[in-house]
This record gives structure tokens, C-alpha cells and sequence, in this order.
């Protein structure tokens, strides 16, 4: 018997990478900080759990292939109060943005066909190119450059005869980076002149904590139907993960067919998922102006953090809830390790993301880090004063011994 090529070159998820080591040092008494997934904490709207709990019908029944009807308008009247106007076949319902984004590469990827993609990026992104056959072509940034990515010949250098997509993340996780008007209509020209898809994942749209961005998306292109495609999910903009709610957006009646198709093939997302679902976008538009002041509050406190502790070269993100920083050690991965196997203080120790499976580039990223700021204030504090002492002992116990 044999595992696939496509499986085979998959990799495991870096965020879950350390699970094994982490249960350890629980078991041997260490009270860990997480900062290493983006589990958002703050409470799921009521509403969702509202409308689970009335669900009345007999029968459990699959849904439409494409999503729930009464959620495939919710979104649309989201999407019509950013004034982009979206006909119901061009919203189809996934299981998650995850599954937006598998579905979308297996029908636009041939075997070696490329998507470029600004690097460090998602580490799933290599899951679903992969399965789809296709390869990553990375776009470079640096840690010097804030991870800042829309260079137009940068860009229009990795474009080849196989490229099909741009992916971009916009706000950015791992880097926190958004793009600002100009960046984002330079890369809508790109896509259309060299008659690419271009695949926004926007599942961190909400989450944007300077005013002059307004909230980025690039569906406000109307001259871009045909290339574009949005990533969307539940999962972020109402803190709702476990919900497993997204969709493909897209105005491309190729790409739409060939999803449905998909789509149709595994039946439906989970009914009651979308009902809850569709009872969260009736949520007062307070609920994002107060969970966007409470991750603003945490990440100056994480960001003003890092950058007391000398060796840290940190840019302030702009967007989502992660930080990336390049930390004063040779090794994140080595680094975190140590953490759980031989750093405590007062029984405490603290989780991140290493680096560099945020990137396609072999060697890059290596003394990097990803921190998720998706707990309390106090809880931040406590991690990121954990991070400082483990930096300094590692520095004298480990790369300097
Ligand atoms: C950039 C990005 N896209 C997509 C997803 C998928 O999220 P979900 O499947 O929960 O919608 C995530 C989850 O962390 C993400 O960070």
C-alpha cells in the first residue's frame, strides 16, 4: 500500500507541533501560557447558542449543497452593508474557511500549476496547495521591511506560464500586515493584466486597528469579478471556531460551477452549524467595535512587551491577533523545546509558533516567532515576562554554555 505524493509532501500542523511535549510538562506540574494558537477567548455571541436551541424540525436533515438558504443571505446583506452587492450563487457555504480554501485549490490547480503567496504565511495554505498538486512560489519579506509584501515587480517576477493564483491574507496572520488602498488595487491590476485568480483570505476583516485602512476587503473591486475570490469565515469575526462556518465568494461562473461540484460532493455543511451561523450575522455591530478595542489593548501590551526585551526586533501589526517577531536565540524551535523541557519559573512556562513553518524558504524564519495575543491582559503579561527570563537564561544556560 502506498500514501499519496500529495499527502506526503503535507505537513503537520507547526501550531500543534509541540502538543506532545506540552502535556508532558503539564503532567509534570508546569502551567504552560499558551500563545501558540489563534483560539480567540472572547465569548461566543449568544445569539448562535439562541438559535441552536430552538431548532425545532423532526428531522436532522442534510442542507443545500450550497449553504442554508437563510444563511447565504445573511451574508450577502453583511457583505451589501460594505456596499458590495453579491447575487445568492455567488456565496457558497464550507466548513470553515478551511474548507473554502481546499475547495478553491482543487478546482483552479493542475499538478505544478503555482500560487504565489507573500511568505511567512499560514502553514495550512501548504495542506490545501499541496492536496491540489500545485507548488507555492514565495514571495520574499523581511522582518526589516515589517513583512510588508506589495511590490509590484517583486510580484510580477514570480509570475510564470504555470501561475494560476496570488493568495494573500489581508489583515495577515502570521505578520499582522494590512494592505492600504494603493497596495491592494496594485495587486487587483496584477491579477487582471496577468489574468490570475486572486484569492483574498479575509477571515481577519474585522480585526484592523487603524482607521485609515477602513475595513479591507477586496470585493470593493467591481472590475475584478471574474478573478477574484474571497476566503470568509465565522470563526474570527465572531469568535465561533468550533462553529466550522465559512464560504467561497466568488463572481466567476467557471469557478462557481466547478466548486459546486465539490460542494455537491459532500453533501452539505452541518445543518445546525449554519443556523447558529446565520443568527450570529444579526449581531449588533458593537460586538466588533468592542472585541476590536480588547485584542487592540492586548497587542500594544505584547507589542510594548517585545520591545523591552533587548535582541527583539518587532514591527507593530496593523491587523488579526498575531505578532511576529524575531527573537535574540538560534533557534525558535530548539528554543521552545527547552521551554517545556527545562525552563520554569515559579512552575510557569510559555508557547508560541517557531517561525520558520510560516515560510516556504528553507532556512528563513528560523529565530522568528508567531504570538497569538488571544488572552487576557494579565495572562499576557504573565507570558510575556515568562518569554523575557527564558530569553535571558537560554542565552547563558544554552547558546552561550
Ligand atoms: C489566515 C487563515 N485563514 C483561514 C483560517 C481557517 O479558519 P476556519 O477554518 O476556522 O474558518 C485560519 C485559521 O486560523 C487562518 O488563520
Amino acid at each position: 500500500m502506498k500514501i499519496s505524493i500529495n499527502a506526503n509532501r503535507c505537513e503537520p500542523s507547526p501550531m500543534r507541533k509541540f502538543h506532545p511535549l506540552a502535556v508532558q510538562a503539564q503532567k509534570a506540574g508546569k502551567k504552560i501560557y499558551h500563545l501558540n494558537i489563534g483560539q480567540p477567548d472572547l465569548p461566543t455571541p449568544k445569539a448562535y447558542l439562541e438559535a441552536v436551541r430552538n431548532f425545532d424540525q423532526q428531522t436532522l436533515a442534510y442542507e443545500a449543497s450550497p449553504g442554508a438558504p437563510e444563511l447565504i443571505d445573511a451574508i450577502r446583506k453583511y457583505y451589501a452593508d460594505l456596499g458590495v452587492y453579491l447575487a445568492p450563487r455567488d456565496v457558497l457555504v464550507t466548513t470553515g474557511g478551511s474548507e473554502a480554501l481546499l475547495l478553491t485549490c482543487l478546482s483552479i490547480l493542475d499538478p505544478y500549476t503555482e500560487v504565489i503567496i507573500p511568505e511567512p504565511y499560514y502553514p495550512n495554505y501548504t495542506t490545501f496547495v499541496h492536496a491540489a498538486g500545485g507548488r507555492i512560489r514565495a514571495l520574499h519579506t523581511s522582518p526589516e521591511e515589517g513583512y510588508r509584501y506589495a511590490y509590484r515587480k517583486r510580484i510580477e517576477s514570480l509570475i510564470t506560464s504555470n501561475t494560476r493564483a496570488i493568495l494573500i491574507t489581508n489583515p495577515g496572520n502570521p505578520t499582522g500586515v494590512v494592505l492600504d488602498e494603493q497596495e491592494m488595487r496594485m495587486i487587483a491590476d496584477i491579477a487582471k493584466k496577468h489574468d490570475l485568480f486572486l484569492i483574498c483570505d479575509e477571515v481577519y476583516r474585522e480585526f484592523c486597528y487603524d482607521d485609515k485602512f477602513g475595513v479591507p476587503t477586496m470585493a470593493r473591486y467591481d472590475d475584478l469579478d471574474d478573478n477574484l475570490v474571497i476566503i470568509d469565515s465565522v470563526s474570527k469575526r465572531f469568535s465561533a471556531c468550533g462553529a466550522r462556518v465559512g464560504c467561497v465568494i466568488t463572481k466567476n461562473k467557471e469557478l462557481q460551477q466547478a466548486l459546486l461540484k465539490f460542494c455537491q460532493s459532500r453533501l452539505s455543511v452541518a445543518t445546525i452549524d449554519q443556523i447558529g451561523a446565520a443568527a450570529l450575522y444579526s449581531v449588533d455591530k458593537g460586538f466588533f467595535k468592542a472585541s476590536k478595542e480588547t485584542y487592540r489593548q492586548r497587542r500594544d501590551l505584547v507589542v510594548s512587551r517585545l520591545r523591552q526585551i533587548p535582541g527583539v526586533l518587532v514591527e507593530e501589526p496593523m491587523g488579526a491577533f498575531y505578532v511576529m517577531a524575531r527573537l535574540p536565540v538560534d533557534d525558535a524551535d530548539k528554543f521552545q523545546r527547552w521551554l517545556l523541557e527545562s525552563f520554569d519559573d515559579n512552575g510557569d512556562t510559555v508557547m508560541f509558533a517557531p517561525g520558520a513553518p510560516f515560510y516556504e524558504t528553507p532556512g528563513k524564519g528560523i529565530n522568528e516567532v508567531r504570538i497569538a495575543y488571544v488572552r487576557s491582559i494579565e495572562e499576557l503579561s504573565r507570558a510575556m515576562d515568562l518569554l523575557a527570563k527564558g530569553i535571558a537564561r537560554y542565552q547563558t544556560e544554552v547558546m552561550e554554555a
